[in-house]
């Protein structure tokens, strides 16, 4: 079946046809055997076992779980740069595996992960590139210059509402998971819809975005086989996560008619996109950022002397600033808020990738995480040293394997944003605290690590910290 059928074309959106198709035939073959039998019952019920055997440990086998970064890095550590990492899957670890997927000069297509939202249309899960053209191009306003320019005062005011929530905590310890995700939240409701989320002054999240975590939780095990997904969106939207799915996709509809209505003239983007990309990115790279300047003090040193005497509200200041930038690139390279994901279907010619060639119609992969930690391309892969993007340039080996942003016609558009918010952010931190991991009530600094879960973005392990504010000079 799977090779006369399956193997053709895409089905991940006939899941309930395809459903209906195998329980008439399982049905069929019972009437035939019970034809053929006249008592059967007694023979059916070690099928029936043997069937549920076999679905469990395919689906078992199918789901992986929300350590994926893991996963691939093992893999390559065991078979090497070009891996087969499921039955029409390839893995490529290699420095040149974004830019073969990603470059300009790639035909590749976005995997049938993206029609996660189906029908809905978004910039994100624009799988062909005449619609993601045309939907890129309704962006060039909204991520122009003079916009970001106009975003940086809402960022600017919203960093000092930052400051304030962590005045609140009067010296106990910070979850940085919390306030980070509150704080990307709220930029991105102002900076996409002109709406504040008050998620930073209530210091609480916002039901419906805790429902959109949920959801990418749900996802992350199903990346392999959305069909899953797919079958539970249609079959049973009710059951907790699926429900927490359609919430979050109702409240990110919501908000953008609520928005379309409006007759502000505020710049925004209006665009969905924002929220399901631009706030889990930023929050899980902000959290990252407090992580490594909090292990590596010496590096949050570096940047108060080159904060010290400057207004970290000119925001062109901050874009020249040499070690906040390379603490950043650093940052985003160790642990890069799009660890692994991002999967695309060759294109009509197939792909070569040095002397090897894959054929057309095959799921291709380069996992970030693992691009990020080749000793091909970086000196000291695993080791957070930010000189590497300014003095020490020697230690970069291979560049093209550095693209947390990913590369080519699909590369982010919210860089500049997220620059932004990650610069104006830990300048206003350093310049008011000294901040150090807590240790209060067990606290410990590696769960960063050891509980990161890989679910489209990067889950880091709850990291608390302590502000303790510097004497005024
Ligand atoms: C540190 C923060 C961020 C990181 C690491 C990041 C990373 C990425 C990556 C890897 C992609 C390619 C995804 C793919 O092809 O599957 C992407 C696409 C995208 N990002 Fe970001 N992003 C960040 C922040 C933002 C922000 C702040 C926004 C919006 C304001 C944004 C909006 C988008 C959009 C709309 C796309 C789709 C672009 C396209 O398909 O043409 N991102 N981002």
């Amino acid at each position: 079946m799977h090779l006369l059928v399956f193997i053709q074309g895409e089905w991940h959106l006939r899941t309930v046809h395809v459903l209906f198709g195998h329980l008439t035939a399982a049905f069929g073959l019972y009437l035939l055997h019970q034809y053929v039998q006249s008592s059967s019952t007694g023979s059916l019920i070690p099928v029936v076992h043997l069937a549920m055997a076999y679905l469990s440990s395919l689906f078992l086998s199918i789901c992986r779980n929300s350590t994926n970064f893991l996963v691939m890095q093992k893999m390559h550590e065991q078979y090497g740069d070009l891996v087969r990492t499921g039955p029409n899957e390839i893995s490529i670890f290699r420095p040149d595996g974004i830019e073969l997927l990603d470059g300009y000069k790639s035909t590749n297509e976005r995997d049938v992960w993206y029609d996660i939202l189906h029908p809905r249309k978004a910039l994100v899960f624009a799988r062909k590139f005449g619609e993601m053209r045309e939907l890129r191009a309704s962006w060039s306003q909204a991520v122009s210059s003079k916009s970001v320019n106009e975003y940086s005062t809402r960022v600017i005011r919203l960093s000092d509402d930052l400051i304030e929530c962590i005045l609140s905590y009067r010296n106990e310890p910070v979850k940085l998971n919390d306030v980070m995700s509150w704080f990307s939240f709220d930029a991105m409701g102002e900076i996409a819809f002109s709406e504040s989320f008050g998620m930073l002054e209530n210091r609480q999240t916002k039901v419906e975005l805790a429902h959109q975590r949920q959801a990418l939780a749900l996802l992350a095990p199903l990346n392999d086989a959305t069909w899953i997904a797919h079958l539970g969106f249609s079959l049973f939207p009710y059951p907790g996560t699926v429900r927490a799915w359609w919430a979050s996709v109702r409240f990110c509809c919501e908000i953008m008619e609520k928005r379309m209505a409006s007759q502000s003239n505020k710049t925004d983007m209006a665009n969905i996109s924002a929220v399901v990309a631009g706030s889990d990115t930023t929050r899980a790279s902000l959290i990252g950022i407090w992580y490594f300047l909090c292990k590596h003090p010496e590096h949050a040193n570096k940047i108060y002397s080159e904060v010290q005497n400057i207004d970290v509200n000119d925001v062109h200041k901050l874009a020249s600033l040499p070690h906040l930038n390379a603490v950043i690139k650093e940052l985003l390279r160790l642990a890069p808020p799009a660890m692994t994901g991002s999967p695309r279907l060759t294109g009509p010619n197939g792909l070569w990738v040095g002397d090897r060639w894959i054929p057309a119609g095959v799921k291709v992969t380069a996992p970030k995480f693992v691009a990020h930690h080749l000793s091909s391309a970086f000196v000291h892969p695993t080791d957070f040293i930010p000189e590497r993007w300014t003095t020490r340039p020697e230690l970069v080996l291979d560049i093209r394997a550095y693209a947390p942003f990913s590369t080519g016609p699909h590369q982010c558009i919210g860089k500049s944003i997220s620059f932004l918010e990650m610069r104006v952010v830990t300048t206003k931190i350093i310049q008011r605290f000294h901040v150090s991991f807590s240790h209060i009530s067990g606290h410990k600094p590696e769960a960063f690590w050891a509980d990161m879960k890989d679910q489209v973005t990067m889950m880091p392990g709850d990291t608390y910290c302590c502000f303790a504010q510097r004497s005024l000079p």
